[in-house]
């Protein structure tokens, strides 16, 4: 697969005027960010079935001239980014990307999409991992006081007022009836360093809270210490789920580290934004 081109400012001219003789033979598609200077002329002459990409305002304001050029060359998508004037440094790249993403995905994919469909139990399973979550361990404390916890990514926010969420809980678990019937619960939102916690939690015959640091919070439910975020809650309500318990429940104090990295869960593995 020949490159995608990609040229900023003054240099777009230069990379068209370097491809242009045998442009469909050296690049699978070009794109231009802010290349107000690029002759429109050359860019005609570029055959219509090679993707062509025109973003402008990443980081100089959109001018009139790169409009000009993007409306003389009827096969060329034109985007502009007006994130705010000038654009930002941060906002500009982070539009960029998320043009230059589509693009790519729309009209250069990596492989042609092949869709996997059917009603079976492995199916329904493959295609909710495509669902990419963050990693929660449960808490809460049995009726002797003893800590009880699980690793769950069935974790999502309800309402803001009431403040509530919820988390889904197989029936089947063994610390289901634990939380079920706790007044008060914890839902430990997982950083990129506690993959071993989130294993730990959903193992059986580990030590939990023997290898894990915990302290009590709220009338005394375990929370995991340094957790990226903590959600301390009373059980606002249960609901029947299938083979889950839904359970609901109201954030009485909720606490946060926001400069950490979460764990993420997608298809079936850990994954990770990025080391920080
Ligand atoms: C990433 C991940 C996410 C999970 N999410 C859930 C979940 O949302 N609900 C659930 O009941 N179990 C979930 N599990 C499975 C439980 O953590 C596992 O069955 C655990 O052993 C249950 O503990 P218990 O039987 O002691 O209650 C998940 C496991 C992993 C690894």
């Amino acid at each position: 697969m020949r490159p995608v081109i990609l040229a900023a400012g003054d240099d777009a001219a230069i990379a068209i005027d370097a491809i242009s003789q045998h442009a469909e033979l050296m690049a699978s598609g070009i794109v231009l960010v802010d290349s107000k200077s690029v002759d429109a002329r050359k860019l005609d002459l570029l055959p219509e079935r090679l993707p062509l990409l025109m973003v402008s305002g990443v980081l100089v304001p959109v001018s009139d001239s790169m409009e000009q050029i993007a409306r003389r060359i009827p096969h060329a998508e034109a985007v502009e980014i007006s994130a705010s004037t000038p654009p930002s440094c941060a906002e500009g790249f982070d539009a960029f990307s998320a043009v230059l993403i589509d693009f790519l995905e729309r009209r250069l994919p990596r492989a042609t999409p092949e869709y996997r469909q059917g009603s079976d139990a492995r199916t329904l399973r493959d295609a909710l991992g495509c669902f990419a979550t963050g990693v929660t361990v449960m808490t809460a404390k049995d009726a002797a006081s003893q800590p009880v916890g699980l690793t769950a990514n069935s974790f999502t926010s309800v309402s803001l007022d009431p403040p509530l969420l919820l988390t889904c809980i197989a029936k089947s678990s063994a610390s289901s009836e634990v939380f079920q019937m706790a007044e008060h619960f914890a839902v430990n939102v997982l950083h990129i360093g506690q993959q071993p916690t989130s294993i730990r939690f959903s193992r059986r015959n580990e030590d939990r809270f023997g290898a894990t640091p915990w302290e009590p919070g709220l009338h005394g439910t375990p929370v995991l210490t340094g957790s990226l975020a903590t959600f301390e809650c009373s059980r606002h309500a249960v609901h029947d789920g299938g083979d889950h318990i839904i359970l609901i429940g109201q954030v009485e104090r909720a606490r946060f580290e926001p400069r950490r990295d979460p764990l993420l869960y997608f298809r079936g593995k850990y994954r990770r934004l990025h080391f920080s």
